[in-house]
């Protein structure tokens, strides 16, 4: 490749889940440290980064057309860096394939990309994907130490990697083996999270309650324990988790979710389906009962306990019978808010060479009915909060002048019109549902 100009402008771009969002803002902290500064809205920037996700079929191709498309206002293309889960399972295929990407870089490597970029401007190409997760947290700066603002709810990855080996999935490829963050750094940055007016923070990792460190009385402590130390940080409002696995549910958690109040009533447990043999094909370790047994224990220490999953559909030799008994956990569970998808053979992962691959039409039709059944529960679940009083953190504002639009704390989306601001906490009368949000009546301001 040819020397090129330093860029002036970045953009990243993320397409996976939280975690990778939270790569995303770390990778554009970083670019910003660097004196380059975030493309004005609608513009090209000189250089984008492309913070891609692995996690099913349609993800990963659409890297390659967004490469293909990317184009200045004078028609050179930007410098581009492929950063995420594709990254860390495709560079070289990246490298030999698309010739106008000048990085690579995996999701465990991207503290280097400074150095990276450096390089690229020299004229360069460069592949960095290395492990493990805990060199990158160790090496990347801290963060908000500027003058920067955080959003009023703000992501913190406290863990990193899954050892689970569920039989669909990439993430132990492209993550690695589960690393949890160590408790001061995790506590350090929460106070300059909440110190740049992060009202609530969520706390991440693919699998974030097997996350355990040791407290500053040198304690071992899990997740539960973490949640019970951060929630003494005055300005927190609020604190939630994701993602869970049901094998790591411990009690301390479970007590948790009664007594912290700041710890928001939501739990997102994904089951991937209702049907012990199609769980013991996955390597879930865990049964339909199980999960359900698991869901009282909580529900009985919040009983407002708003729930969430996900769904997996036309799984490799999955009936018609079994898809049935997904079904029938769905109606047992009664979901406020769920995730499904098709099933995407992965290469690599065992269940992509298994026998009995379900036709795309049964998958089509499987995913419809399910998610009929998800959409009406969480139509249900609205409806039934319509005449609550609840708190509100407002993210951004609405369409219309004077609309302001929050979360509630079981996660709902409320728009509501008065006298806000973005990181207000507002009292509101919850009272129109609609399948997707509620409309809220202000009574008044919780802080500010
Ligand atoms: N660590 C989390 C999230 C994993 S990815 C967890 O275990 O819950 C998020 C969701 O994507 C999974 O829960 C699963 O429902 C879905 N998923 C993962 N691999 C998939 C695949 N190969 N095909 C379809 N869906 C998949
Ligand atoms: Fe993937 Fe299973 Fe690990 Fe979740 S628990 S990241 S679905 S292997
Ligand atoms: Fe996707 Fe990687 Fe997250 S594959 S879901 S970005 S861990």
């Amino acid at each position: 490749m040819k020397p090129t100009a330093s860029p002036k402008t970045y953009r990243v771009k993320s397409f996976g889940c939280q975690m990778n969002v939270y790569d995303g803002e770390r990778m554009a902290e970083l670019l910003a440290d660097k004196g380059i500064a975030p493309a004005p809205e609608g513009e090209e920037a000189d250089l984008v980064v492309l913070n891609t996700c692995h996690i099913r079929e349609k993800a990963a191709e659409k890297v390659y057309s967004d490469i293909g498309r990317l184009k200045k206002p004078d028609g050179t293309k930007p410098l581009i860096a492929v950063a995420g889960c594709v990254a860390q399972a495709e560079g070289e295929e990246i490298m030999a394939r698309a010739p106008a990407v000048s990085m690579v870089v995996g999701p465990q490597a991207y503290h280097r990309l400074p150095q990276m970029l450096d390089r690229a401007v020299a004229g360069e190409r460069a592949t960095d994907t290395d492990m493990p997760a805990d060199a990158k947290f160790a090496a990347l700066p801290a963060r908000y130490s500027g003058r920067r603002r955080s959003a009023p709810s703000a992501f913190l990855t406290i863990q990193e990697g899954c050892d689970k080996f569920c039989t669909y999935c990439v993430v132990p490829y492209t993550r690695g083996a589960e690393i949890s963050r160590p408790y001061k750094a995790l506590i350090d940055e929460a106070y300059r999270l909440v110190g740049a007016g992060a009202k609530e923070i969520t706390l991440l990792g693919q699998n974030v309650s097997a996350w355990t460190g040791e407290d500053d009385k040198g304690h071992r402590v899990g997740l539960a324990g973490l949640i019970r130390a951060l929630a003494e940080l005055p300005d927190l409002a609020r604190i939630r988790y994701t993602t869970s696995h049901p094998a790591d549910m411990d009690d301390d958690l479970i007590a948790a979710h009664g007594e912290v109040g700041k710890l928001m009533p939501y739990l997102h447990l994904p089951v991937q389906s209702g049907s012990d043999r199609v769980l013991a094909a996955m390597n879930r370790s865990h049964t339909a009962e199980s999960y359900l047994r698991l869901l009282d224990r909580f529900r009985a220490a919040r009983p407002d306990l708003a729930l969430s999953g996900d769904f997996i559909v036309g799984f490799p030799g999955e009936t018609e019978a079994e898809f049935e008994q997904t079904l029938q956990l769905v109606d047992a569970v009664g979901y406020a808010q769920a995730f499904s998808f098709k099933y995407s053979p992965r290469p690599g992962t065992p269940a992509a060479t298994m026998d009995g691959q379900v036709p795309r039409e049964v998958m089509d039709e499987r995913l419809q009915r399910l998610q009929a059944r998800l959409n009406r529960d969480q139509r249900a679940f609205n409806e039934a909060s319509a005449g609550k009083t609840c708190e509100v953190l407002v993210e951004r504002r609405g369409k219309l002048p004077g609309q302001w639009l929050g979360k509630s704390p079981w996660l709902q989306s409320v728009w509501f019109e008065g006298d806000a601001a973005i990181g207000d906490l507002i009292e509101v009368e919850l009272v129109e549902a609609g399948p997707n949000s509620l409309g809220g009546r202000l009574l008044g301001r919780v802080s500010a």
